[in-house]
């Protein structure tokens, strides 16, 4: 049996990650958020009942499930603590099973203020952010002068600290961006007021893990982002600030990588994006208002409309690559019922050469544009099979060219956002 599994995004976010980790975490006694921050937002829904986590992981309705957010992510401790108090709202309690590492980095009032002003300024340029100041808080994290979850622990070392770093970004704000300057007392009283919360919750969650693992614990680690939002691998500079493929997890955690023994690959069947940044099988037709009604494509964490666009097979193949994927979940595959004919990209082609091309570096997507494979559509309902044999035909024959495309086996399909529509085609603890 399998004991430790990654779930991860295979587009540009927004796969599904969340409802997948909740599906799977029933069996699962840790699931483990290990990079980004609350730029992420996840969705679960059971029982017609919606909840968007941004930064609790996605196991947690469960209540035999152990939360770790780990050293890999950025916590701005004000939306944790709102979080908490969401889920004690739906009756959901995790003050005594969530641990948060020493070592992350905190994202604070003034890391969130200066993405916002970038962004401003870059105007047609500006990458998209979720305005959530991840990128700041990383640039701080690899300049070592972050302020770490742990220095919550001691008021004067907190003090010192914050000092020093107010006084660096009320400088931009206030020189470059024209911007009002932070009170440094202010923020430090509401983070000594929000720490009370969460002090016990403060561990080493390296030392958490690995004795989990020695005494042969189930742990779901939970992507956010997707791998071409990857900082190295993705559509760079339009990504976001951390690394959302594999090598996430190792760093993000202190796990290492052989005690990684599978990783599920979360693809919608078909593409979105949102923020900006290139899309080769982007459409702007009546198929994208359809995908954008049906799939409800609009933003988890900001609310904005997702672009909306064909499956990619070449992009999907790259992550397979960079992941290591042992296999596929498809999601959404109910939100293309009714579409007469689907397409999937198989290959693209540089407009200027007409060279053709089936793996290009997703750093330089310029000039690309989609070859496409037709397929008929299958037009019936497909939420509420529970097996890939009562699937329609159309469906199934969709579903082996993705697997003929990507290289490895789909083994979960999902047809709608409740946590029970799932196809499980083999178990990933199996
Ligand atoms: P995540 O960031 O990868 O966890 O995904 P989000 O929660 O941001 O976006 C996925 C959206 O699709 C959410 O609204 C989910 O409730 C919904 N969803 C997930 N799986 C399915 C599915 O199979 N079918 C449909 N129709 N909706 C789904
Ligand atoms: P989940 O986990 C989709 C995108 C933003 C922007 C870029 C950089 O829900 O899949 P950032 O705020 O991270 O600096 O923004 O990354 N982005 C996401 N898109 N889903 C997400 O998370 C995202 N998190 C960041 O839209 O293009
Ligand atoms: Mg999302």
């Amino acid at each position: 049996m399998k004991k430790n599994i990654v779930i991860l995004g295979t587009q540009w976010g927004d796969e599904g990650k969340g409802k997948i980790v909740d599906y799977l975490s029933s069996k699962s006694s840790y699931a483990v958020r290990y990079h980004g921050g609350h730029n992420a937002g996840h969705t679960l829904v059971v029982n017609k009942k919606k909840i968007i986590l941004h930064l609790i992981p996605s196991g947690v309705l469960h209540s035999n499930v152990i939360g770790i957010i780990s050293n890999g992510v950025v916590i701005s401790i004000f939306d944790l603590v709102k979080e908490i108090k969401m889920l004690e709202k739906n009756h959901v309690f995790v003050s005594k099973r969530l641990f948060i590492s020493h070592a992350a980095s905190l994202i604070l009032p003034f890391h969130i203020a200066i993405d916002i002003a970038r962004e401003k300024r870059l105007g047609v340029n500006a990458i998209g952010t979720t305005g959530r100041g991840i990128g700041p808080a990383y640039e701080d994290k690899i300049a070592r002068r972050s302020i770490r979850v742990g220095d919550l622990k001691n008021e004067k070392t907190l003090s010192i600290k914050l000092s020093k770093i107010v006084d660096y970004y009320n400088d931009q704000l206030v020189s470059i961006y024209k911007c009002q300057p932070f009170d440094c007392k202010v923020i430090l009283k509401d983070l000594l007021e929000a720490k009370n919360i969460i002090i016990d919750m403060i561990q080493d969650t390296t030392v958490i893990l690995n004795n989990a693992i020695k005494n042969k614990k189930i742990i779901i680690f939970e992507g956010a982002q997707g791998s071409l939002l990857d900082i190295d691998h993705g559509t760079y500079p339009y990504v976001t600030s951390s690394n959302s493929t594999i090598g996430g997890v190792i760093t993000g955690t202190g796990v290492g990588p052989k005690n990684l023994d599978y990783i599920l690959g979360v693809t919608k069947a078909y593409s979105t994006r949102v923020g900006n940044g290139p899309f080769p099988t982007e459409l702007h037709n009546d198929i994208d208002a359809y995908l954008s009604k049906k799939g409800n494509e609009f933003g988890s964490t900001t609310g904005r409309k997702r672009r909306t666009g064909w499956l990619d097979g070449i992009a999907l193949h790259h992550s397979v690559q960079l992941n290591s994927l042992s296999a596929l979940c498809i999601t959404k595959l109910d939100v293309l019922d009714n579409l007469e004919e689907i397409k999937i990209c198989i290959a693209y082609r540089n407009v200027n050469t007409l060279e053709i091309y089936t793996s290009v570096s997703f750093d330089n997507l310029e000039n690309m544009q989609p070859i496409y494979e037709t397929h008929p559509g299958w037009m019936k309902k497909t939420s509420g099979i529970k097996k890939i044999e009562d699937l329609p035909h159309a469906a199934k024959n969709y579903i082996k060219c993705i697997e003929k495309i990507a290289g490895i086996p789909v083994h979960m399909i999902s047809t709608g956002p409740e946590r029970n529509d799932t196809i499980v085609v083999k178990h990933p603890f199996l």
